[in-house]
């Protein structure tokens, strides 16, 4: 899921620019032998439903790695983390080199997040599959903040969010189509009007759509 998603769009031009490299590691590599199979899970203390990620392979792997690197951060991908910002993929464009643990099963054994994870990141308020897409949305918010990655520096910036605002509305041509016309204030050629009614445009929008992203 993750190789043909790397090799694709904003990361495999980061890659070839050498400006971000993206390694993936098999956990099953570092699982504990077990007969056949390596083995990276098992049940649960206590009982309750579903397998829980064992703590060696995932201690076992960060370990290996850091034989070549040390790790800035090791991020693990949860819906119970901290729902992710803009703000934490700004911080996390400047650090040199991230683990992300992508979890699968009901969860990873606890002693793992309290003492080896350095931050628990949650793409937003509902559960999906595995910790993959997740991992595979916040490299992407990284990395393309990363200077030289976007053709045009300046559009990470004037992102949505950047400001602590949602983006002004964008037209491009016809000028009118049907009917529709385009705002007359873009046509103008006034460099400042522009700019204030992208402002208010921003901040109208943020107040109807994101009144919370006021608050904070
Ligand atoms: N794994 C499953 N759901 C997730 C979420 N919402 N965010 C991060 N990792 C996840």
């Amino acid at each position: 899921m993750l190789e043909s998603f790397f090799q694709e769009s904003i990361i495999k031009r980061a890659n070839e620019k050498k400006l971000a490299t993206i390694h993936l590691h098999d956990i099953r590599e570092f699982g504990v032998e077990s007969g056949i199979r390596k083995q990276v899970d098992d049940y649960a203390f206590g009982g309750g439903a579903g397998m829980v990620l064992r703590i060696e392979p995932l201690v076992n792997c960060l370990e290996d790695l850091e034989k070549e690197e040390k790790l800035d951060e090791v991020i693990f991908m949860t819906p119970d983390g901290k729902r992710l910002t803009q703000q934490h993929s700004n911080e996390l464009s400047s650090k040199k080199c991230i683990a992300l643990i992508c979890g699968r099963y009901k969860g990873i054994d606890q002693r793992f997040r309290d003492h080896f994870v350095t931050r628990e990141i949650s793409i937003g308020d509902y559960v999906i599959t595995g910790g993959e897409l997740a991992a595979a949305v916040l490299s992407d918010s990284i990395i393309r903040l990363i200077p030289g990655v976007l053709s045009d520096e300046s559009s990470a910036l004037t992102d949505s969010f950047q400001g602590g605002l949602l983006d002004a509305p964008l037209y491009t041509r016809p000028e009118e189509f049907r009917n529709l016309k385009v705002p007359e204030v873009l046509l103008s050629g006034d460099h400042k009007a522009i700019e204030k009614w992208r402002d208010e445009q921003a901040l109208t929008k943020t107040k109807k759509i994101r009144p919370d992203l006021l608050e904070d």
